[in-house]
């Protein structure tokens, strides 16, 4: 049983082991960790030493992984495990060209006897959980998310998330409900829904409208990962939860930072930094340029962190200058 039904999708550049603490802090449910190859060879790089580390992460850890090949990601599961993942999600969702190349992500729900050779070989050679992200289909012509779903639910995958969308949409357009609607009807294994939940109110319409047992958020939580409180709050009670006092989202953002530079260190740190300040300055201050110009430009973590101390300080006092 799930602490809650409200999980963080997997991003790849994103969902890093800090950003998945923070969301799981705020009541995310689940947050899988970016994505990992199955070609073992490719994980002696800081890159993918660092997308195995788990420490500090609340239970249940999720790993995810992408490949094609069915031993290979047998292997990287087993592997995973003994690391300490405790859920095993395989990506068929990822449109990423890189990935699509060589068949694995979204790509896959092409070839149906592969994918279930897949999920049948992993799920035998792991004991926990294990899970599948998948696209409605290939494009509109080949929507075929209902049959991957009842092949997922016969090789024994534990749940499905389901973004929808096509791969051919990329992320273009609106997503679609009435797929994963029909997915949920098909099979008895909990259904994820994602895909433009970006509210709490949305999160209640997608979950009436398609019967999923949950939701699954992504691009929302970029700048804001108390959403999953608010969207928690709204699914339990029907009620908003009061705002944050802008000091506590001051500090929620500076230990945030604080957390990627122990994590990545100085070199690494203030690079991916600048992702999330970006963010976080876009939603908050409205990214005004000379404020962007400081966080996204200085140099170092040091000069970025008191730039952001700095800006979010301002903006603390704003609110309190204006009660
Ligand atoms: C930056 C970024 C990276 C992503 N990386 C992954 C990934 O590694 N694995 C995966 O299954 N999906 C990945 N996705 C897709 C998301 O998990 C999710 O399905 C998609 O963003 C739709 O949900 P949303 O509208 O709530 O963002 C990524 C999406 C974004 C925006």
């Amino acid at each position: 049983m799930l602490p809650s039904a409200v999980v963080l999708a997997p991003m790849a550049g994103v969902t890093d082991r800090p950003f998945r603490i923070l969301c799981r802090n705020f009541g995310a449910g689940l947050a899988a960790s970016e994505m990992l190859t199955a070609d073992t060879r490719l994980w002696n790089t800081s890159k993918s030493r660092r997308r195995m580390d788990h420490e500090g992460e609340p239970e249940p850890r999720v790993v995810q992984l992408a490949g094609a090949d069915p031993q290979a990601l047998a292997e990287a599961a087993r592997a995973n495990v003994a690391l300490g993942a405790q859920i095993i999600d395989l990506n068929m969702g990822c449109p990423a060209k890189k990935v699509c190349g060589k068949l694995c992500g979204s790509a896959l729900l092409t070839d149906e006897p592969l994918v279930a050779r897949i999920l049948e070989t992993v799920v035998n050679a792991v004991d926990v959980p294990v899970t599948l992200k998948i696209r409605t289909g290939w494009d509109h012509e080949h929507r075929n998310g209902v049959n991957i779903a009842g092949i997922a639910e016969a090789c024994g995958i534990a749940a499905l998330a389901v973004h929808g969308r096509t791969r051919a949409d990329f992320y273009n357009g609106e997503a679609e409900y009435a797929t994963i609607r029909d997915i949920k009807a098909r099979v008895r294994i909990p259904v994820f829904a994602n895909g433009d939940i970006d509210t709490p109110q949305k999160a209640r319409e997608v979950l009436d409208f398609t019967g999923a047992d949950g939701v699954m958020i992504g691009r929302a939580s970029h700048g804001a990962p108390w959403i999953f409180r608010a969207v928690n709050a709204h699914l339990q009670s029907g009620i908003a939860t009061p705002t944050l006092q802008r000091a506590e989202v001051r500090d929620i953002i500076l230990a945030h930072l604080d957390s990627l530079y122990f994590f990545y260190g100085e070199e690494c740190g203030v690079r991916i930094a600048r992702k999330h300040l970006g963010w976080y300055c876009e939603q908050l201050l409205g990214s005004p340029a000379q404020v962007r110009r400081e966080l996204m430009g200085a140099p170092n973590t040091a000069a970025q962190f008191a730039h952001a101390v700095k800006h979010f300080d301002d903006w603390v006092s704003e609110a309190a200058a204006a009660a």
